[in-house]
Order: C-alpha cells, then structure tokens, then sequence
C-alpha cells in the first residue's frame, strides 16, 4: 500500500475520506487503527532536543498519535486549515468563543442556540467583560442592522438544535466578514458531511463529537476546526488552556468516524419517514425538520444542505401536564434523555418561551424533540401511536 498524500485526499469523496483520513498503517506496524497513546511524560533523545522542544510530541496535553490522528481526520473532512479536540461539544463551543473575543468585545448570537452556549455567554463572557446581543435566527443579510463597530464575532447554529430555524449562514457570513467580525457555527446537527462549515463562509466550525461521531451514546467529546485566518488563535487559546480529552474517548471518536456516513444516512431516512408519518397524525400540531418539504426552513435546508440528520421536533395541541407523562412515561422505545446521535430513539419535551430574549416562542402546543435512532421503523410508530392512545385516555 502506497501512502496517501494531501493531493489524494483533496479528489478522494467524503466517504473515502472518512475511512482513510487520519491514519497510516505504516507507522503503527501494520495495524489498521491508530491506538490509544496514554500519556504525559514524552522522553526526549537528547539535550539539543528537550531545549529546544525538537521532538514531533513533547508533552501530553500537546497531543499524541491518537488526536493527532483525528485532529488530522477531522480537517480533511471539513477542508479546514487544524482541528483541535476537547473533552465535551460545550468545552468545544466555550474554547472557539474565547479564541476570537476579548474584554470590550459585542458578540451576536442566535436567540435558538443550544441553551448551555446561552449561559456560558450571559455568565462568563460577560464577566470578562464581552457583551452579547442575541438575534432572531431568521435575519439573514439584516445582521448588518444589529453590527457595532466593536462586534467580533457573530456565533451560529442551523438548525437550532430544538426549535429547528433554519439560518441562511453565507448571507450572515457575507456581513460579518465585510465588518470584519469571525463566524461561528455548531454544526454538530448536519456535520460536515451534509453542511461543509468553511466552504459556506464559517471561520470556525464546532461539532459536539458526542453525537454523531460516538453514534453510541457512550463519550464525550468536542471538535473545533478553523479556517486558515481563525487556525493560530484556536490553537494558541487550545494551548494555554490544555482542555484535552481522554485517549480512551478519542480512539472511539476515530472508530465510529469510519461509518459515519452510513449511520447518518439511516438516521435521516428514518427521521424523514417518521416525520412525515408524525405529520399525518391528530395529535401533531407541526413538524418542525427542516429536510421535509414544507416544513420551516426547507428551502435555505435545500439550497445549502446536502442531507439531514435524526432529530426533530414536533409540537402536539395542547396538553397537560399528566396526559403529558401518560404518554411519555410508558414509552417502550423512546428513552427520555438528553444529548442525541446514538443508535437508540429518545424524545424530550422542551419549552423554549423561558429563555428566548430577541424571539417570542410561543408555538401553540407542547415541543417534544424527537432522535430518530436504529431501531425498525414500524415498532417506533407503534411505540408514539401507544404513546398517543394512552395520552387520549387521560383527557
Ligand atoms: C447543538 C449542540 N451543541 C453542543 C452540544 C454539547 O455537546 P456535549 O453534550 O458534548 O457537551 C449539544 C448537546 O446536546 C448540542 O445539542
């Protein structure tokens, strides 16, 4: 086997990409994978070389084959210039936010974005003195009326991860770069196999690995990759703060990275059967999925998307509390949890109107997000249809 050169990975297709990048067989004695590298104390050769730091590693919260290898992975598949990995999707959210702000700076943020980024912004940034305006997801080009001469950065998610708004993140990436401010998106919702984040104008691009690329529900991880303009700040701010990840976690981000595409793939032929199948139901007020013809959202979906995922929202009329848990409580299938992306389905109620600063939310029934998971589609809905027999027995 011949080995595979930056040339190579530039024409091979995202699926050849997945299973080939990041790894040399060569170097590891002709095994497949790259193995977890445990460690902190990397032995020098010589003098000349701990002076002058001239070994490839020199200490463990520096890296080691294993993120190496899925740093190196993760930039091929999103065409960035580096890719550093952290320990959850929130650390990777936290970590890009801090390497393009400072004291006196004005950040924009979606008013859907994933909540924890919310409060990270209303606590700690604003302790350190950055002050956060958030905006209506859908303003596309009209970001421009909300940019100040001291706004940095302008952060992104699409779709938001439970009301589901679509955002038409070229046209804001267009403004933010002519005003000189860094975008930012959580990707982890497409991945960059169905929304390539720095080709749609996206400097930096998280991904909560927990997801998708466990696929398993079993770690916890974080992906940061950036543009060559964005790539020195995030891997200097990576550096002082040394949030890296347990080896353990990392090699199984590599093993289920090599399926993704397949996994993806089912999980969104599933969710879009289920949704539509959700849509012909009673009790369904809305489905709100973005990859379904007529939904909210779909025609920016289908400009700028290349596929969906497995999760989704739905509102159901209005319901009470109790016939809320008859039909969630004795759910079969469904496991009430939060986090998505594995193989198993799980549904949560939410309620976004509490938070909401730059939106009103106010839907007109009950928010349930739904993971579409692996399971045969025909026992899902029989699962939601019991579900949905048990809440009309409680009213
Ligand atoms: C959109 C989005 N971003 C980031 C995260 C955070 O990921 P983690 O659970 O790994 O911190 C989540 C978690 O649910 C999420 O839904």
């Amino acid at each position: 086997m011949s080995k595979i050169t930056p040339e190579d990975v530039a024409r091979f297709g995202t699926r050849t990409r997945l299973v080939h990048a990041g790894r040399d067989p060569a170097e590891q004695h002709g095994f497949v994978n790259t193995p977890i590298y445990r460690g902190s104390t990397v032995i020098y050769p010589s003098l000349d070389a701990i002076t002058n730091r001239r070994s490839r590693y020199t200490y463990g919260t520096r890296g080691t084959p294993t993120t190496d290898s899925l740093e190196a992975a993760w930039t091929q598949l999103c065409d960035a210039a580096g890719t550093v990995v952290v320990g959850s999707g929130l650390a990777a959210v936290t970590i890009a936010l801090l390497s393009c702000l400072k004291s006196g700076d004005h950040l924009l943020v979606t008013d859907s974005v994933y909540r924890p980024t919310r409060l990270f912004c209303d606590g700690m940034l604003k302790r350190f003195g950055v002050e956060t305006t958030y905006y209506d997801p859908g303003v596309g080009a009209r970001i421009e009326d909300l940019m100040r001469p001291n706004t940095a950065a302008v952060f992104t998610e699409a779709p938001g991860s439970q009301s589901f708004e679509m955002q038409d993140i070229p046209a804001i990436a267009e403004v933010a770069h002519r005003r000189g401010a860094t975008v930012l998106m959580d990707n982890t919702w497409a991945t960059p196999l169905f929304f390539p984040p720095h080709a749609m104008g996206v400097d930096l691009a998280i991904e909560a690995g927990t997801k998708y690329l466990s696929g398993s529900s079993d770690l916890l991880l974080g992906l940061v990759s950036a543009n060559a303009a964005h790539w020195k700040a995030l891997r200097d701010t990576y550096d002082a703060m040394a949030i890296c990840p347990g080896p353990e976690d990392v090699f199984l981000a590599l093993r289920g990275m090599r399926t993704m595409a397949l996994r993806l793939k089912e999980h969104e032929r599933q969710a879009l059967d289920l949704a539509e199948w959700l849509r012909g139901r009673p009790e369904v007020k809305e489905v709100l999925h973005p990859g379904l013809p007529g939904a909210p959202g779909h025609d920016i979906w289908k400009r700028d998307f290349r596929g969906s995922s497995g999760l989704f929202s739905i509102i159901i009329h209005p319901v009470t509390r109790d016939q809320l848990a008859a039909m969630l409580d004795d759910l079969k299938l469904f496991g009430m949890g939060y986090s998505w992306g594995g193989y198993e389905s799980l549904i949560i109620p939410f309620d976004c109107s509490e938070y909401r600063t730059a939106t009103t939310w106010n839907p007109g029934g009950q928010g349930l997000r739904i993971q579409v998971g692996l399971e045969d589609l025909d026992d899902l809905k029989a699962d939601l249809a019991e579900g949905f027999a048990r809440l009309a027995r409680a009213k």
